[in-house]
């Protein structure tokens, strides 16, 4: 057995399929596409789905990868155990209607047996009950004796996910000796001890599975395996769980040296480590791949990991944020060769986890104080389940993870009534939901995945036109499949040509008519449904509109015009983004409207004027270069070859659309946009902000609305002219010497506050007392300010010379104090800073200051005369 590298592992692996005619593809993001039924990547095959089905066709048909994927199913038990992870690697080979069954198995013992010299006594396989084909070929082509080859049920043999492809499955385990097994003379793989460890699974992917559980047999055979990278690296380092495997140990050892511990000494520990190792890898991942912390989906599953991770680094007694630091030892190990993305996105990596975490410390503290509150209150009710009410508020209102408020319970030997909180969940969702369904008028949204139009396909003629014949394929009202719909009513149509837009890519519907001999109907909207079948959400002007019937419709072409203005710009900014800033911005969405456009972007940090202006310039340099755009469809093999890695993933169909702008801009694209970037006219760049940690967001006009923006800006000069009573050139000078006479104005309000206080000052020096043959006065005053109080106190002990001063002013119901001590006495040890501090206290504030001038606050009004009065028990 080769002793190999985590990382070595790896690449000899990727190198064997490829001596056997694979293409080697970069892993694919985490985050699914076009898959509404996975929230995250979490086996080899899932970003491939499209593959096995047919639907797409593969760059190869024999691919291999090893692909990054989250499982976090069994979080509470990570760390615990000694397998599970949320974050793994999974490596594997696929044949998409090429080599089956035979080939998979030969060249799998074939890796594990003459690559990483595997010794062949210790190999066993299980294969399901029914594949004969399998056993055979296990037990006559490669030679495994009968009895280290072991038949199982659907449960253990049969692999699928909820839905797609699926199909029966050979394992192949490793026999770690009997000093790892349970001590049953019967035992073997299946057996739920540590002595057989599975390592390889091999799919013979032959069935598409759907919604409703139906096995739909797939036109061709196809080949999945996938092997945890991981876990075969346990096995050839000899170690006793993944932990302890070298990529791993190199992030255990970092927190080890930063909390000068010993791994393995305290099981506490450990387990806390593991966590932190473990969970630092999916978030360093997820963030790459552009996820970004929020309460739902992708986002709260990463907020979640980020929370855990720090409140483990907490009990661990680490003191501020560490992480960010952290995820450097991942980047720095993993992107090395096979993750570049890594490296690439660094700094925004670091810079997200960092705002996060810090941001969780926060909370954290103030969460864990109500929570224990909570705790005690349970207790005192001699309650063991602490009420979902609760649990669903620290959730809501201080953003503290439920499944955090759960461990915490556990580990305090209580529970959390899960039932009551997933109800205060879904009322808010209901809540939500009904906010939103207020705006709907007609119902698209549950339309738009309707079984109705499945049958139907229509043919998008607005890249090139913007008016064109066609025909009623489908009308539907009221969620209904209709014949016809009225005058003044409101439905559907579907037509078998159309130039309408369908919503998608970010980019907005088309408006516009549909016409007929005394037919005028106006087109509201234009939507895309599931199968991505242009729907026109109408209202009927005059006549009425029938199935069938033939029309000519039109779309609404100075606003086309627009938003193709909008459109375009994106790709132009998103360019101009990459050169300023650097290239780990990438796009992270879009809305493109006709009268302005958003775009989202990842950045860590504010974008600063200077830079701002640099963009906006950048972007306007390339309207006015009058570069020509252009469109190709390539098909997938050859854009593939053009080197567009990894925007693959973004599409579904066999073609995709390429967008390119001159030399300087090409993307991926569905939209529609200017055939010269001239057409866009001038970009104004409205606003910049952020959106959630590592996202910003830009928003802007073009063309006509920027013409609009300049008129409103100087309508806005003009007004402001008028109320300053001046010509729109002196607008600022006027503005300048205003703010100075106004400066000018409170410098004499504060001289005649002083003024004032003059006849007080009187009254001050008047008062001056002794005590222990030191000086001193006290004096409340009404409605005057602190720095009048401090010029006042330096007078007198001007005027006085040896004394201790100490004022009490009410503002608006604010108590503050003013102490002062002259030089000679702080140097007989009084100090306005102390002897403040405790005056304030009896009047239920603090503060402090230097020895000769000092500030406090106070709180409770009636106490003012009791606290300057015991100025003697001070002096004392
Ligand atoms: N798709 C198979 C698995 O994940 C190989 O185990």
């Amino acid at each position: 057995m080769k002793n190999l590298k985590l990382h070595e592992i790896r690449s000899e692996f990727l190198k064997f399929f490829e001596s056997k005619e694979h293409l080697m593809l970069p892993s694919f993001s985490l985050i699914p596409k076009n898959d509404k039924s996975l929230l995250l990547i979490g086996a080899g095959m899932a970003p491939m789905k499209k593959y096995f089905t047919g639907e797409l066709t593969p760059p190869s048909k024999r691919v291999t990868t090893c692909q990054k994927c989250i499982r976090t199913g069994d979080i509470e038990n990570v760390g615990k155990t000694d397998r599970h992870a949320t974050f793994f690697e999974m490596l594997g080979n696929f044949s998409f209607g090429d080599y089956f069954k035979e080939q998979a198995i030969s060249w799998a013992y074939e890796f594990l047996t003459e690559v990483i010299e595997i010794d062949k006594d210790i190999l066993w396989a299980s294969v399901y009950e029914e594949d004969q084909e399998a056993y055979d070929l296990w037990h006559e082509k490669i030679g495994l004796p009968k009895d280290r080859i072991v038949k199982l049920g659907k449960d253990d043999n049969f692999w699928e996910l909820e839905v797609g492809p699926s199909g029966p499955c050979s394992e192949i385990y490793i026999d770690r000796g009997e000093e790892y097994g349970c001590g049953d003379p019967d035992c073997k793989p299946g057996c739920e001890c540590d002595r057989f460890i599975e390592v390889w699974n091999l799919v013979f992917t032959q069935f598409d599975k759907d919604e409703k559980g139906v096995y739909h047999p797939l036109s061709h055979p196809n080949i999945d395996t996938g092997m945890g990278l991981e876990r075969l690296a346990t096995v050839l380092q000899e170690t006793d769980n993944i932990f302890e495997i070298d990529a791993l140990q190199e992030i255990i050892s970092w927190i080890c040296k930063k909390i000068d511990y010993k791994y393995g000494e305290d099981r506490k520990k450990d387990v806390s480590i593991r966590v932190i190792t473990d969970h630092i890898r999916a978030i360093t991942f997820l963030i790459s791949d552009t996820v970004t912390p929020s309460n739902e989906g992708r986002g709260y599953v990463l907020r979640r990991l980020i929370r855990r991770a720090a409140r483990h680094g907490k009990l661990l007694g680490i003191k501020d944020s560490f992480l960010s630091e952290l995820s450097k030892v991942v980047i720095d190990s993993w992107g090395e060769d096979y993750y570049p993305e890594l490296k690439e996105n660094k700094e925004n990596i670091v810079q997200v986890i960092k705002i996060e975490e810090e941001k969780f410390l926060e909370t954290l503290e103030s969460g864990i104080k109500i929570l224990n509150s909570y705790i005690d209150e349970t207790i005192n009710e001699n309650s063991k389940t602490l009420i979902g009410e609760k649990a669903f508020k620290l959730y809501d209102t201080y953003g503290f993870p439920v499944e955090l408020t759960a461990e915490i319970l556990e580990e305090k030997d209580l529970n959390l009534d899960w039932q009551s909180f997933k109800d205060h969940m879904e009322e808010q969702r209901q809540r939500a939901r009904d906010a939103r369904n207020e705006g709907e008028e007609i119902g698209w949204s549950n339309l738009s995945d309707d079984e109705v139009y499945e049958s139907y396909d229509s043919e998008f003629l607005g890249y090139e036109l913007t008016e064109s014949a066609g025909k009623v394929l489908l009308l539907t009202k009221d969620n209904k499949e209709v014949s016809s719909i009225g005058e003044k009513e409101k439905g559907i149509v579907v037509l078998d040509k159309t130039p309408f837009y369908g919503q998608s890519g970010g980019q907005v519907g088309d408006t516009g008519f549909i016409e007929a001999d005394g037919l005028k109907v106006k087109v509201l909207d234009t939507k895309k449904s599931h199968n991505d079948l242009i729907i026109h959400v109408v209202e009927v002007l005059e006549g009425s509109l029938k199935k069938g019937q033939e029309i000519y419709s039109k779309i609404d072409v100075e606003r086309r015009n627009n938003i193709r203005r909008n459109h375009s710009v994106t790709h132009l900014l998103h360019k101009s983004l990459k050169e300023v800033l650097g290239d780990h911005v990438n796009q992270a969405g879009s809305e493109v409207h006709a009268d302005y456009m958003r775009f989202d972007f990842t950045h860590f940090k504010a974008i600063s004027q200077e830079e701002l202006k640099k963009i906006e310039e950048l972007v306007n340099q390339k309207i006015s270069e009058s570069l020509k755009v252009t469109t190709e469809i390539k098909n997938l093999q050859d854009a593939y070859k053009t080197g567009a890695i990894g925007l693959f993933e973004e599409k579904y169909g066999d073609t995709v659309r390429i967008v390119s702008m001159g030399d300087f801009s090409t993307e991926l694209c569905g939209g529609t946009h200017v055939s010269n970037t001239s057409e866009i006219e001038m970009f104004k760049i409205l606003s910049e902000q952020s959106v959630s940690s590592g996202v910003r967001r830009i928003e802007s006009i073009t063309g006509p609305a920027v013409y609009r923006y300049l008129n409103q800006l100087e309508d806005l000069k003009n007004a402001g002219a008028r109320i300053l009573k001046t010509d729109k050139n002196s607008v600022l000078d006027k503005i300048s010497s205003l703010i100075e006479e106004n400066k000018k104005l409170s410098k004499e309000i504060e001289k005649l506050k002083l003024d004032n206080t003059e006849d007080e000052f009187s009254n001050i020096i008047n008062n001056i007392k002794e005590f222990n043959s030191v000086k001193y006065v006290t004096y409340k005053f009404e409605d005057v300010d602190l720095d009048t109080l401090r010029n006042l106190a330096d007078r007198v002990i001007n005027e006085v010379g040896s004394i201790i001063v100490l004022f009490a002013t009410v503002n608006d119901d604010k108590l503050n104090f003013v102490c002062a001590v002259s030089s000679d006495l702080i140097k007989e040890g009084y100090k306005a800073g102390n002897i403040i501090k405790k005056i304030a206290k009896i009047a239920g504030g603090g503060g402090g200051g230097r020895p000769n001038m000092a500030t406090a606050g106070g709180k409770d009004l009636s106490k003012v005369e009791e606290a300057l009065n015991s100025i003697e028990e001070e002096l004392k």
